[in-house]
């Protein structure tokens, strides 16, 4: 039986993370995803996904001074990043740098779980730092090294543009950060664990990552909601966008999910950042164009199991935080680093090379041509 696409396939037992599509849950560990919206920090949860447990006082000073001290770059790191052209897609930056972080760490095999955490950790220290850095150089800035005592949704934030951030502004990218951070076996979480099932580096671990969510199918909703909204541009045209798009059979983008058959729990807790920014960066129009948008699309998609999920505001938040749009599928990585580590590290506990099966229908018994003879077609 083939089953396409791993639809309902298990690959593991896991106390990671539970989605509960029919009840619009979402946990981490245990922990529903509203309560750790309210009250935890990325850090935190970073933590509480990869150790299992929320970390005690003494224990998050530790993680933090460990990714404080990480954050900044090797000088050839940095210099390679310089090297890129200004035109580059972020995430090819993004997957190309981390790759070459595997290059400057000497040891980066290691057998030993807790070897294998720091080096996923420093990883996750230093994305920000990487992407940041890209960014300006593109926009013909100088890069900005860590400030050292921020948290890491403001060291980014910092790193970007050279201004600490606001508590608001900060708490909102934090719960951005959080809500990206796990969402069980994904399909780039999904490659990250088929490369530690190899028991290759963490470095390769993370990279495969990137790469699988560098495609459109994965990362990148977001991007194309936003588009939509500033495309619609007002909310009187929103009906209008949304009847056309259903009858030429056009998805909206930002709604439906494999998962979710009803509201996506992270959607709700966006849309309240992105109400709140709308009037503190004075994006009202932007805003309530995208509610008008989501109450037409509610209104068409009713009676079927197609909702808004958490790229229908996410795009618009970050929009609001003043973050370029390219850069939105970056920040996923950069928060769901913190998921793919958690699921790497709990599949090598239990390792067994992951190595599925192709059904051939392909042709056997072919007699070998010498090169003038060939029909230069597939031979059936
Ligand atoms: C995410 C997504 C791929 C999940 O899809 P899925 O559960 O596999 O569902 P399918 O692609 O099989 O679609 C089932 C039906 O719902 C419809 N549908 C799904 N998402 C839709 C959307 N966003 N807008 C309009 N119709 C949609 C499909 O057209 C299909 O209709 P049909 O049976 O008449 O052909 C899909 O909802 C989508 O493309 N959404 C838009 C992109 C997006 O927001 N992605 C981010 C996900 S977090």
């Amino acid at each position: 039986m083939i089953h396409k696409g791993l639809d309902n396939v298990y690959i593991k037992e896991s106390k990671i993370c539970f989605i509960d599509g029919e009840a619009s849950k979402l946990f981490y560990r245990g922990y529903a995803i509203d309560e750790l919206a309210s009250y935890s920090t990325f850090e935190e949860t970073a933590y509480l996904l990869i150790y299992g447990w929320l970390p005690t006082a003494s224990q998050l000073k530790q993680f933090k001074d460990h990714l404080e001290s990480s954050r900044p770059l090797e000088p050839g790191v940095l210099n390679l990043i310089r090297k890129f052209p200004t035109g580059s897609d972020p995430m090819d930056v993004l997957r190309t740098a981390v790759s070459a972080l595997g290059v400057y760490d000497l040891q980066a095999m290691t057998d030993d779980i807790s070897l294998r955490i720091e080096k996923g950790l420093r990883i996750l220290a230093k994305v920000p730092t990487i992407i940041a850095a890209f960014d300006r150089l593109r926009n013909g800035n100088e890069p900005i090294p860590p400030a050292g005592h921020l948290a890491h949704a403001a060291e980014f934030l910092y790193m970007l543009t050279g201004k600490e951030p606001d508590a608001h502004d900060t708490h909102v990218m934090d719960v951005a950060l959080i809500l990206h951070a796990e969402h069980e076996m994904n399909a780039s979480t999904f490659s990250c664990t088929v490369t530690a099932s190899t028991l290759a580096d963490m470095y390769s671990i993370i990279t495969s990552g990137i790469g699988t969510l560098r495609g459109p199918l994965h990362g990148g909703a977001n991007e194309a909601a936003l588009k939509t909204v500033l495309e619609v541009g007002d909310p009187s045209r929103a009906e209008s966008y949304v009847a056309n798009a259903l009858a030429h059979k056009e998805r909206i983008m930002g709604f439906g999910h494999r998962v979710y058959k009803t509201w996506d729990p992270r959607y709700v807790i966006l849309k309240k950042f992105a109400e709140e920014l709308a009037v503190k960066k004075d994006q009202k129009l932007l805003f309530d164009t995208a509610v008008a948008i989501e109450t037409s699309a509610r209104k068409h998609l009713e009676g079927t199991p197609i909702f808004p999920n958490v790229d229908s505001y996410s795009g618009i938040v970050f929009h609001m935080l003043g973050i370029q749009t390219d850069l939105f599928t970056p920040i996923f990585a950069m928060s769901r680093i913190a998921g793919w580590l958690a699921h790497a590290i709990e599949y090598l506990q239990f390792n067994r090379l992951i190595r599925p099966k192709a059904l051939y229908v392909g042709t056997t018994g072919l007699s070998y041509k010498p090169i003038g003879s060939r029909s230069g077609k597939l031979e059936e």
